[in-house]
């Protein structure tokens, strides 16, 4: 999803912090990029592709000025190309916007400019902004004034930063898209995501819907929109810049499966009191839920589905929905805690769902990674599951703790008859993790089966959503059609697709009733002749229905699905890497979905 940056302050070096700063937001998924510098004039250089081509075309003439902002793109309106790279420009060339979100009432703006005589060289909803701006300006207003009236006739969801020539400062806005100011000593910094500046500092401002803000050389200035003066609280972010390079890895999304064990200790770190069987969690407060409701997205709805189970057990009634069904369609809340679980906290199909279970009076819990995100701001209580940033667009780490996590908010707001026994499982559970990455098999099982066209995985209860999360993993990032199934319902049509051509991962571990009805589920397409990779500890006797097998420690059952995902993301890692795919940004994906 689209990426900003703005810098003042580092004179002589501005473009080259703009285009670093670019290249650390990639993550984030994007098909074009620009930049615009403003000192006496405004020079802008923009281009479709990626950060390289922006290089590329930078060679040829360098920008210069003293402040200047940047952006990496990923279209919603109008294709991926020259023209519609942001910076957006006014007809006079002299004020240059850079936006994220999507301004609702383009068409209306766009129409009324046109119809004045402005002149769009873009499809984008951006566009108008500028041209908004320009306006203004010519009605007497100030650069600060005018950006502020722009701003004014926005509806939607936008992080906007803005540079003109003339104006040493870089003025900036938001509602519903995040915005992050960075201080260092010298310079300041104004981002959609921290490690475009994490480089130059860990001070940080989060910005708040409907703030805007001044930043030049000297400093920065916050109000509201209208120009009240906002008092902000200075954070230090406590992740290191390290964390955001490949550290020898190949790929960011490796590096990230081999942090899972060093995440999994954060998240526990200082929650657990093993001794006592307690967990605390004692910031949340009283949450005491009736029900729960847990809305999510992708990887994350898998995390939820796995929850949900948690709860249900602990005899909380409990249901896991996807937020963009949530969103529009929500059932009767009640009395029930919405959790809304989010590794960026800034998914716009999980901020509205939590925005409407708010609307109908709930109680709202985010689950989330990111601190000073906004579900973590707008709920009622937020819990942090300290994976540190995850770079790669496929999920890894954060599924692990966020798991983890949840085992630990449902031992703290139930009364789970095996506490002390969780609680030793999930202190366990970087080991078994580490186990894994020591010795996995799953390279052989990529190639082994690269060519396949199709995948299916397989599980029951709390391997239910690790089936679901293998498959997401596989068709992410190796490009091919993988499904994931409660291992009961492949019989009642999925087995019809069943052959020799698609291997079927089967995530069976224990040897209770569910593992025994999972292998006889592995029979059936065994006998469909149907290649078998059995995940499993070797409890029961799937290995002999199996054609190979990805060994897993003997874990407490709840954490069984952390370890046995691990292989899964292992094994869609390298098939990928075999097919040569583009594995930490997968064609059409984003990191950060900030779009319903
Ligand atoms: C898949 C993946 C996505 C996200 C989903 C929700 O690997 O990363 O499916 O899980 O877009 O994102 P968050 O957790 O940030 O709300």
């Amino acid at each position: 999803m689209c990426g900003i940056i703005g810098c003042a302050g580092r004179d002589g070096e501005t473009l080259d912090v703009l285009v670093h700063g670019l290249s650390k937001l990639e993550y984030r998924g994007y098909d074009s990029a620009g930049v615009a510098l403003a000192g006496s004039d405004l020079d802008v250089c923009k281009t479709a592709g990626e950060i390289d081509d922006l290089r590329a075309a930078l060679e040829e003439r360098s920008p210069s000025g003293s402040v200047g902002i940047g952006h990496t793109r990923w279209s919603t309106h109008g294709p991926p190309t020259d023209e519609n790279a942001h910076p957006h420009l006014d007809c006079n060339r002299e004020v240059a916007v850079v936006h994220n979100g999507i301004i609702e009432n383009y068409q209306a703006l766009r129409d009324e400019l046109s119809t004045a005589g402005h002149e769009f060289r873009s499809d984008t909803d951006t566009e108008v902004v500028p041209h908004l701006i320009e306006d203004a300006l010519a009605d007497g207003a100030d650069p600060e004034e005018a950006v502020r009236e722009a701003i004014a006739r926005l509806e939607g969801s936008y992080a906007v930063s803005v540079v003109m020539s003339g104006v040493d400062r870089i003025f900036a806005a938001r509602n519903d898209s995040p915005l992050v100011l960075g201080i260092d000593d010298e310079a300041y910094y104004l981002a959609s995501d921290v490690p475009a500046f994490r480089d130059h500092t860990d001070r940080v401002i989060y910005l708040a819907d409907g703030e805007f803000a001044v930043v030049d050389a000297d400093g920065y200035r916050v109000t509201t929109l209208d120009g009240e003066p906002v008092e902000k609280t200075v954070d230090t972010v406590d992740w290191d810049p390290e964390e955001t390079g490949k550290s020898g890895y190949d790929h960011f999304m490796l590096k990230e499966i081999h942090e899972q064990p060093r995440a999994l200790r954060q998240c526990l770190r200082g929650r657990v009191d093993e001794l006592a069987g307690q967990v605390d969690l004692a910031d949340l407060g009283d949450l005491s839920p009736r029900g729960i409701h847990l809305v999510a997205c992708g990887t994350s709805y898998h995390a939820a589905v796995y929850a949900a189970q948690l709860f249900q057990q602990a005899g909380i009634p409990a249901q896991a929905f996807l937020a963009s069904e949530y969103a529009t369609s929500p059932p009767p809340i009640g009395d029930a805690l919405v959790i809304g679980v989010t590794q960026s906290g800034e998914t716009a199909d999980t901020l509205s769902a939590l925005r409407e279970a708010r609307k109908r009076g709930a109680r709202t819990l985010a689950v989330t990674n990111t601190v000073g995100s906004t579900a973590a701001r707008e709920c009622d209580h937020a819990m942090y599951i300290r994976a540190g940033p995850e770079i790669g667009v496929a999920a890894t780490k954060t599924f692990s703790s966020q798991i983890a996590a949840l085992n630990l908010l449902a031992l703290a707001i139930t009364s789970v008859g095996d506490a002390r026994e969780v609680i030793s499982g999930l202190r366990d559970l970087p080991g078994a993790v580490q186990e894994i990455l020591d010795t996995s098999t799953a390279r052989k099982i990529a190639e082994a089966y690269r060519d396949a066209e199709s995948y299916f995985f397989i599980g029951r209860g709390l391997h239910y959503p690790v089936a679901l999360e293998g498959a997401l993993k596989m068709k992410e990032i190796t490009y091919k059609h993988a499904e994931g199934f409660a291992a009961g319902e492949l019989k009642h049509g999925p087995l019809a697709l069943v052959t020799q051509d698609t291997p079927v991962f089967a995530i069976v571990t224990g040897d209770d009733e569910q593992a025994t009805k999972t292998v006889g589920n592995v029979k059936e397409v065994e006998a469909r002749d149907a290649p078998v990779v059995a995940v499993t500890d070797g409890a029961s006797d799937v290995e002999r229905y199996a054609d190979h097998v990805l060994e897993v420690p003997d874990t407490h059952r709840r954490v069984a699905a952390v370890v046995a995902n691990v292989q899964l993301q292992l094994v869609a890692y390298h098939t990928a890497d075999m097919l040569g795919r583009s594995i930490d940004k997968p064609r059409n994906l984003a990191k950060s979905v900030t779009v319903e």
